[in-house]
C-alpha cells in the first residue's frame, strides 16, 4: 500500500480487517516493524479519536509519531496554485509538504471540506497537494470527502459482532443536526460497505440529502426511514449537509432522530456512530446509553484500523 486515501487503496478489504483483528488480539505482534520510522500526524482541524488512536497504533508498531496541529501551531498555509501571497497565508503547501517529507516516513493529514466550494472539496484539493508534494506515503485522517480509517473501523466492528451465516442488513440513516456537517463519513461508509460487498445495504435520508452516486451506487436508497429500518441488523447514524444544494441544511426534522420506538422496527439492531455526537439532537440518550449501542467499541477499533494500515504501508517503506 502506497497511500491510504480511500477503499481504492485496499486490494482486499477482508484481509485488511483480518489484519486489524489480529492486532486487536495481540497489539504488539509487530512491535519492531516501525522501528526507526517516524509518522507525522498533521491536523488542520479538531480531533480526539483520530489523533489519539493513530498515535497509539504507531507506537504499537514501534514507530515514533509526532502530532502537529498546523492550524494552531504552524504557519497559515496557502493551497492555491499561483497565489499572490500578500494576504493572511504565510507558507505555500508546495514549500511545506516537501519539508515534512524530509522529516517523516509517513505523513498523515486531517482536513475538512470548505462546504462552500464543491469542486475543490470533491477534487480533494488539500490532501492531493500533500500527496503531490510530500514525496512520502500519505494517510488520510479524514479528507474533504472521505474518512477511510473510520470506515475500516466500522467494517471491523460489524465483522466482529455479527455471528450469523448470512449477510447483515446495514442501514445508513441521516439524522438531524444544528450545524452543516461534511458528507465524508457517510460517503466513506457507503463506499466501504459497497466495496466490501458482504451486507445488504440501505441508505435513508430526507429529500435533498442524496449523496454522490459514485459512493452510494449498489445501495438501496429510500426517503422512508421506518421502511429502511425494518429488519435492520445495524443502523449507522450520521448527519450530513446537502450534497446537491452544497453544504446547506435543508432539514432539522427531529422525527429522524433514532429512538427506542424506531429501533423496535429492527432486528434488535446494533447502533453505530463515528462520534462525536450531539446527544438528543443527532442521537437519543436512550439509544446511546442502551444495550444496542456499539459506539465505544467502534471508536476503540480506530486503533486497530490505523495499525493495520500502518502495517501495510511499513511493509513497503
Ligand atoms: N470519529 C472521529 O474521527 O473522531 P475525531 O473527530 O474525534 O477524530
Amino acid at each position: 500500500m502506497k497511500n491510504f486515501i480511500s477503499v481504492h487503496d485496499v486490494s482486499d478489504v477482508n484481509a485488511l480487517v483480518g489484519k486489524a483483528l489480529a492486532y486487536k488480539a495481540d497489539p504488539f505482534r509487530d512491535k519492531t516493524l516501525g522501528a526507526n520510522k517516524r509518522a507525522g500526524l498533521l491536523f488542520l482541524n479538531p480531533s480526539m479519536r483520530t489523533r489519539l488512536s493513530t498515535r497509539i497504533a504507531a507506537n504499537n508498531l514501534g514507530m515514533d509519531a509526532i502530532v502537529f496541529n498546523i492550524d494552531k501551531e504552524g504557519w497559515a498555509l496557502e493551497l492555491e496554485e499561483g497565489a499572490v501571497m500578500n494576504g493572511t497565508t504565510v507558507e505555500h503547501v508546495k514549500d511545506a509538504a516537501p519539508v515534512l517529507g524530509q522529516y517523516f516516513d509517513i505523513l498523515c493529514v486531517r482536513t475538512f471540506p470548505s462546504l462552500t466550494n464543491k469542486a475543490d472539496d470533491y477534487g480533494e484539493a488539500v490532501i492531493n497537494q500533500f500527496i503531490r508534494y510530500a514525496g512520502i506515503p500519505v494517510v488520510s485522517l479524514e479528507s474533504a470527502t472521505l474518512h477511510p480509517l473510520q470506515s475500516l473501523a466500522d467494517i471491523i466492528t460489524i465483522k466482529e459482532t455479527f455471528a450469523e451465516k448470512r449477510k447483515p442488513r446495514v442501514v445508513l440513516t441521516w439524522a438531524p443536526h444544528v450545524k452543516a456537517l461534511p458528507q465524508c463519513v457517510a460517503n466513506s461508509f457507503a463506499q466501504w460497505v459497497n466495496a466490501w460487498g458482504e451486507a445488504d445495504f440501505v441508505i435513508t435520508h430526507p429529500e435533498g440529502y442524496a449523496l454522490d452516486e459514485k459512493f452510494t451506487n449498489g445501495a438501496v436508497i429510500t426517503h422512508n426511514q421506518d421502511e429502511a429500518l425494518q429488519g435492520a441488523d445495524y443502523i449507522y447514524v450520521k448527519n450530513w449537509s446537502s450534497y446537491q444544494d452544497y453544504g446547506k441544511i435543508l432539514s432539522t426534522d427531529p422525527s429522524w432522530m433514532l429512538t427506542n420506538a424506531k429501533r423496535a422496527l429492527t432486528n434488535n439492531a446494533k447502533v453505530m456512530h463515528c462520534l462525536p455526537v450531539r446527544r438528543n439532537v443527532e442521537l437519543s440518550d436512550e439509544i446511546l446509553d442502551g444495550p444496542g449501542s456499539l459506539v465505544t467499541q467502534e471508536a476503540g477499533n480506530r486503533v486497530w484500523s490505523a495499525q493495520a494500515v500502518f502495517g501495510e504501508i511499513l511493509k513497503e517503506c
